[in-house]
């Protein structure tokens, strides 16, 4: 039997939103351009300018959030559970938009984008990003789309901390914002953890200070970091659950010498860490782990409790029970600081990463809320 496959193809789109005459000023008073973002939407802008929803990627992630981007994709967009008709994020009622953050390299200016004045990549000379300075570019691409109101922001992880920036930065501008595992503050346990994976790449010699452009990754550094990482989305459930005390050869042998005996665990995050290498920046990401760490919605601003206290946006905060990463009563806590904020948990034993892998639930939580016109 021949299967015919249908598949929606979205193409990723850039704009350059800011140009060496007229260049973005970065919080920390760096200018630069210009600045190229890229960028996905799904479904179409009413002529008000009002049914826009906007989703925020984590870490390593892109504005490659649903369908595919070419018919021989293996595999959609990341949150492709969760965008698309008849889904919580419906493409047929909403227009939904994704963009790659500023500093991002999947499209977007960051230091591993060439210079165009000295024609090699930024690298380490790209100025350091906030997650306020990702906003402010997003609200310049949703301007140059002629987006005149949000209906949601919503994003997991790094996501959420953009969705709780826009509310505060944009409170006009934001109907509702659903930060899913996340805080108004990136945590020390958050920043030891970030401090850790850094760390694996600058002691890489092949890290050559942030100049290894012409020469390859630091390989070494960047997978270790990703399997450090990898440690903190899931749970220790989860893993006993997959992978128990399985061995890739189960013949009792105790060389553990031989890269053959390794245990399934060990062999998952090698494969998890080799494969960020082949598709992501080192510089990126120490840029990016640094923009979490200085994440907290209260700098320069005042009381933590005050400044969330502007926030006019409906909010749903979403706890995962088996994050360890971010726990969900870090979630609960937050909603309890946001004037009437609610708290929605997804039980999971995924951990963290639940937000990418149990789309069922997700798309439950997230659609009662967008329903819930009240
Ligand atoms: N040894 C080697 N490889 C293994 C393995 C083992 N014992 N067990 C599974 N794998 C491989 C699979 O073959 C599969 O390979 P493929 O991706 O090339 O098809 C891959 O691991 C599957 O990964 P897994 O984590 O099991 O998938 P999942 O469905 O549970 O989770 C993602 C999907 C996208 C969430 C996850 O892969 C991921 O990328 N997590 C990190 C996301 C992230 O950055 N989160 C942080 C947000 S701040």
């Amino acid at each position: 039997m021949v299967e015919t496959l249908t598949r929606t193809i979205m193409m990723t789109r850039k704009v350059r939103l800011f140009t060496e005459a007229e260049p973005y000023r970065f919080e920390n008073g760096a200018e630069l351009g210009p600045i190229d973002v890229a960028f996905e939407t799904y479904g179409e802008l009413n002529p008000e300018g009002t049914n826009c929803i906007l989703v925020c990627h984590a870490l390593t992630g892109s504005s490659h959030a649903a369908f595919y981007n070419s018919e021989t994709d293996k595999i959609p967009g990341w949150w492709d559970g969760i965008i698309g008709p008849g889904k919580a994020l419906d493409s047929t009622k909403y227009f939904v938009v994704c963009s790659n953050f500023l500093v991002g390299c999947y499209g977007t200016t960051g230091p591993s984008t060439i210079n165009p004045r000295t024609m090699k990549e930024y690298g380490t000379s790209f100025p350091i990003t906030t997650i306020r300075d990702m906003v402010r570019v997003q609200r310049k691409l949703l301007e140059w789309l002629g987006v005149e109101r949000l209906q949601l922001v919503i994003g997991g992880s790094m996501g959420g901390m953009q969705a709780i920036e826009w509310a505060v930065m944009y409170p006009e501008f934001v109907e509702r914002i659903s930060p899913i595992a996340t805080g108004a503050s990136h945590t020390a346990w958050g920043i030891g953890l970030n401090e850790v994976a850094r760390q694996a790449i600058f002691t890489d010699p092949a890290y050559r200070n942030g100049n290894y452009y012409p020469y390859g990754q630091p390989s070494r550094g960047l997978a270790l970091a990703r399997m450090i990482a990898m440690l903190s989305y899931r749970s220790p459930e989860s893993f006993t659950m997959r992978f128990q005390r399985g061995r890739i050869r189960e013949d009792g042998s105790v060389d553990f010498f031989d890269p053959k005996n390794i245990f399934q665990v060990e062999s998952y995050l090698h494969y998890q860490g080799v494969k960020l290498v082949e598709r992501f920046d080192a510089n990126t990401y120490i840029y990016i782990t640094r923009a979490m760490d200085l994440h907290d919605v209260a700098r320069d601003r005042g009381k933590l409790r005050d400044v969330l206290g502007t926030i006019k946006a409906r909010t749903l905060c979403v706890g995962i029970s088996s994050d360890v990463l971010y726990p969900a009563v870090e979630q609960q806590g937050l909603a309890e600081l946001i004037p009437g904020a609610r708290y929605a948990e997804i039980q999971s034993v995924h951990g963290h990463d639940a937000f990418l892998i149990e789309f069922d639930k997700v798309n439950q939580t997230i659609g009662r809320f967008l329903e819930d016109r009240g």
